[in-house]
């Protein structure tokens, strides 16, 4: 099996250049941060307590998770139940890098993915896919881009959810979102061994697409 990996900070683009990259290369693609955000949707449904570490591994324990792509949508099932639609609710997003710092989360999901990833060739998005759960793969891609154009990618999707959104907050708040990805003690968001660096500061989804397909190809 051929996986590809991508990881990479907040607004790097790493979800739009995955599922693309992954139509091109007619490969499954598999976005890990999903995998949390269905954890503490049902974490938070269920008002199972965020310190109750135990409740919550064994609400990661009984997942059933299913994967699966549309044209131009990827979506993820939990027994036959799609939940795709809740996990960008503001209380997922607020909770999940709480549930994704435990350590036995992340040893169940490890086996999550895994699995995933060796069923079929693969691209596979998340923060330590190229140095945790697949450090072997072939292609490992760490994409960013400076703070100030993620934190404008930011501010132009919530912008139009909300027309008080200041640019100068979501900035402040990616700042500080970067500072505990890199810190966190439990998989700390690294570029990985081996990964190639993409910065697409200037460069839109196609573009950063065509340089990962560059280093494929060659
Ligand atoms: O990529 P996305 O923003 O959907 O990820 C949601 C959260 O899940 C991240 O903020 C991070 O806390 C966590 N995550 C992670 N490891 C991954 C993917 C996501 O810790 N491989």
């Amino acid at each position: 099996m051929e996986i590809v990996t991508i990881d990479g900070p907040t607004s790097s683009g790493k979800n739009s250049v995955g599922f693309l990259l992954s139509q091109k290369l007619g490969y499954q693609y598999i976005d890990t941060g999903m995998i949390y955000r269905v954890g503490t949707y049902l974490v938070l449904t269920s008002n199972t307590a965020l310190n109750d570490v135990a409740a919550i591994v064994n609400i990661f324990k009984s997942l059933n998770l299913r994967f699966q792509t549309d044209e131009s949508e990827l979506r993820i099932f939990n027994e036959d139940v799609d939940l795709t639609g809740f996990l960008h609710n503001q209380d997922v997003t607020q909770n999940v890098p709480i549930v994704a710092a435990i350590k036995e989360v992340r040893e169940i999901t490890k086996v999550v993915q895994r699995r995933l990833g060796e069923s079929q060739n693969t691209v596979m998005t998340g923060r330590d896919i190229g140095s945790e759960i697949f450090p072997e793969a072939k292609y490992k891609f760490f994409l960013t881009a400076k703070v100030e154009i993620r934190a404008k990618r930011r501010f132009d999707q919530l912008i139009k959810i909300n027309p008080t959104t200041s640019y100068e907050t979501v900035l402040d708040d990616m700042i500080k979102r970067d500072k505990v990805d890199t810190e966190r003690e439990v998989s700390p968001l690294r570029i990985p061994e081996g990964a190639i660096v993409i910065d697409n500061s200037n460069l839109n989804v196609e573009q950063s697409v065509e340089e990962a397909l560059k280093h494929i190809n060659a």
